[in-house]
């Protein structure tokens, strides 16, 4: 069983945390909150300012900081100043330490910003004094316990076999998809599924305002639509990057659809993007038709595979696996 250190004691921090306590391991919470720190320790749990951590007795570390956004930009300070912690604790052991990056960070933070300070201030090497590992959280706040103990997929951005060993034992017991990737790979799919459920949201918040200017119910359009549009039922659809869309109806109901709003003297935002972004593409690369079925691409991956047999056991029965 693992000794966990989660530093970042919040929404995301707690629920890995107890998470991990219910598969048996022993885990402490770090943070610079002290109010957050005596609720914790009210309830039991081990909790302690970063400087009280018995860094003999870590084995895995995992960062759960806040990363918020402010005047549109992202702030890392939170996140630098726990990694300038958490290498001042390297430096004291000399355990083979296992540093996970949960937090939310723009892609390459974890290679090109946290590395570097984690190397400064423990004076040793990625890869040779401790691990590095990019893992992000998909939880919702609102069923966040829930949610980590019953992942929908596993992300673990690794770039050494043993620090990606260390974490398939951590979390093959949670039974979710393990999907194998660089950190800035992990870094990268996390801010794509927030954007990607933020552009559908506001897709739809688009439709039902057409909708409303027509007293349709856009909540029976938008049901009918999620059994109907191939790029819901399919979760692979439209993924492929490089491909312009075309066929026989695509392009030319998109235009129709935008010049149809617009005559009525609504906006269609999204749909403007959309048409601009497929012809910009169209110049340079031709159009093709559904190129995404999921068997096809289930087959392209594995062709791709590097014929890692223990891998391709392991997601043995998942629908789809990506290897990276
Ligand atoms: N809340 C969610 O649903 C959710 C889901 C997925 C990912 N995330 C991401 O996970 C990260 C954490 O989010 P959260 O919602 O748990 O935030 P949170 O605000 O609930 O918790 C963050 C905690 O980090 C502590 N902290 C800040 N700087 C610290 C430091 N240097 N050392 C120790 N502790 C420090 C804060 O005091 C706070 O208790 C963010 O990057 C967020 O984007 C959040």
């Amino acid at each position: 069983m693992a000794r966990i250190v989660i530093i970042g004691s919040g929404v995301v921090g707690q629920a890995t945390g107890k998470g991990f306590t219910k598969k048996g391991h022993g885990v402490s919470y770090v943070d610079i909150n002290p109010q957050t720190i005596n609720r914790l320790r009210a309830e039991g749990l081990d909790a302690m300012m970063a400087a009280e951590v018995e860094w003999d007795e870590v084995e895995v570390v995992m960062l759960a900081v806040s990363t918020p956004s402010v005047d549109g930009d992202i702030v890392l300070d939170y996140i630098k100043s726990a990694a300038a912690d958490v290498g001042r604790g390297l430096a004291q052991t000399d355990n083979y330490i296992t540093v996970v990056v949960r937090s939310t960070v723009p892609p390459t933070t974890t290679e090109r910003v946290l590395t570097p300070i984690l190397e400064q201030t423990s004076g040793k090497r990625v890869g040779e004094g401790f691990g590095m590992a990019m893992n992000p959280e998909f939880l919702r706040a609102v069923s966040n316990e829930q949610d980590f103990a019953r992942p929908w997929i596993t992300v673990l951005g690794v770039n050494d076999g043993y620090t990606a060993e260390i974490l398939d034992e951590l979390y093959k017991p949670f039974g979710a998809l393990i999907v194998h990737c660089t950190p800035t790979e992990a870094e990268m799919i996390k801010y794509v599924n927030n954007v990607y459920n933020a552009v559908k949201i506001s897709y739809f918040n688009e439709v039902h305002a057409i909708c409303q200017h027509f007293g349709l119910d856009s909540n029976l359009i938008g049901a009918a639509v999620a059994r109907s549009a191939e790029s819901m039922w399919n979760p692979l659809y439209g993924t492929r990057g490089g491909v312009p869309y075309g066929g026989a109806c695509l392009p030319k109901d998109t235009v129709a659809f935008l010049s149809f709003v617009r005559q009525h003297g609504l906006q269609h935002l999204m749909l403007e993007a959309t048409h601009e972004v497929n012809s910009r593409l169209e110049a340079w690369v031709p159009a093709a038709t559904s190129p995404d079925k999921i068997e096809e691409m289930l087959v392209a991956t594995r062709q791709r595979d590097t014929g890692d047999e223990e891998l391709l056991e392991r997601v043995a029965g998942a629908q789809y696996v990506v290897t990276l």
